[in-house]
């Protein structure tokens, strides 16, 4: 009998495994709470619970050399690295042209996956979703879960003492939409990550101040690497990785640091990572 496998979110994750699936003559099911297939890369204009989000500017930090499918390269005329518009046509255009859409249920919640009684012979579960306020029960021989990561903003407020006196907004880079709102105002963005580094840049023309705070320090790495590359194409390599495994640890961490200091000294900005 062919397998049928429940497969949770159409996100990448979920658009990849359905074909997989297919790939291995099992029978997915792919179900999508939201409206479309995407994930994370559908854009919304409001921060949606139970969802990532992200901002209207976001642009991919892999290039699409890294980032495609190996059998469904981007068009030529995409950049190297892309608007979050352009990535979610891309993700659109793959499950279209590979046939996807038909193993996917819109609008379908999974509100609960649950071992069958039978399970420890069968191996089967028990499904719930829910769609336009109706329930349904089916079960499955596996379930794969693409339901993605960035989900759940951590606002960690009992952190910073004293905040229930200040007076302006404070919120999660998860809500942050787009500049405009921030016209004339002062901003400290907390964070030196990927989208405190994006938001703070972003924020610098249109806000009449931005500080960043940062405890520990961060590579700031350019897209565009050595000789015009994009970066991880000359940076996640066979090559890098030997280096990694098989020399002593002083000497690709002196490798690694010698690298990430090519454009500027870290150390000139106080910007030198604590923890490497
Ligand atoms: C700001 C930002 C920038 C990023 N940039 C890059 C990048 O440049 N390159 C890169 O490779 N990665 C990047 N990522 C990582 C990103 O997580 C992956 O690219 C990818 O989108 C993850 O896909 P996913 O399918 O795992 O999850 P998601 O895209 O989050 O999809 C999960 C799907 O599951 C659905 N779902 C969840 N729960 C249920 C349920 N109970 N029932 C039904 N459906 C459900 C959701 O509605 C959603 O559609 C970025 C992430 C963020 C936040
Ligand atoms: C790209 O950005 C996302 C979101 O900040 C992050 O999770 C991911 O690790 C980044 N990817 C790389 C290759 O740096």
């Amino acid at each position: 009998m062919v397998k049928k496998v429940a497969i949770i979110g159409a996100g990448i994750s979920g658009l990849a495994s359905i074909r997989s699936c297919l790939e291995e003559g099992l029978e997915p099911t792919c179900f999508e709470k939201g409206e479309d297939v995407g994930g994370l890369w559908k854009f919304s204009d409001h921060a949606e619970e139970g969802r990532a989000s992200i901002y209207q500017s976001v642009f991919t930090n892999s290039s699409k050399e890294m980032t495609c499918f190996p059998d469904f390269p981007f068009p030529d005329d995409f950049p190297n690295f892309m608007h979050n518009s352009k990535l979610q046509e891309y993700i659109t255009a793959f499950a279209k042209e590979k046939n996807l859409l038909r193993y996917i249920q819109l609008k379908t919640l999974v509100s609960s996956v649950n071992k069958r009684p039978d399970f420890s012979v069968t191996g089967q579960w028990d499904i719930i979703t829910e769609k336009d306020g109706k329930k349904e029960s089916a079960v499955f021989d596996a379930v794969m879960i693409c339901s993605g990561h960035h989900v759940y903003p951590n606002l960690p407020k009992e952190s910073f003492q004293g905040l229930q006196l200040f007076k302006g907004k404070c919120f999660h880079s998860w809500d942050y939409k787009e500049p405009g709102v921030f016209k004339g105002k002062r901003v400290l963005v907390i964070g030196l990550g990927n989208s405190g580094c994006d938001i703070a840049s972003e924020l610098s023309h249109t806000a009449e101040q931005v500080i960043v705070s940062s405890r520990s320090g961060s590579w700031v790495m350019s897209r565009v690497w050595h000789g015009g590359y994009p970066w991880d194409m000359m940076f996640i390599t066979r090559f890098e990785t030997f280096l990694n495994n098989n020399l002593p640890t002083v000497i690709s961490d002196w490798w690694y640091v010698k690298q990430m200091n090519a454009r500027f000294k870290h150390e000139n900005y106080g910007l030198m990572p604590l923890n490497g």
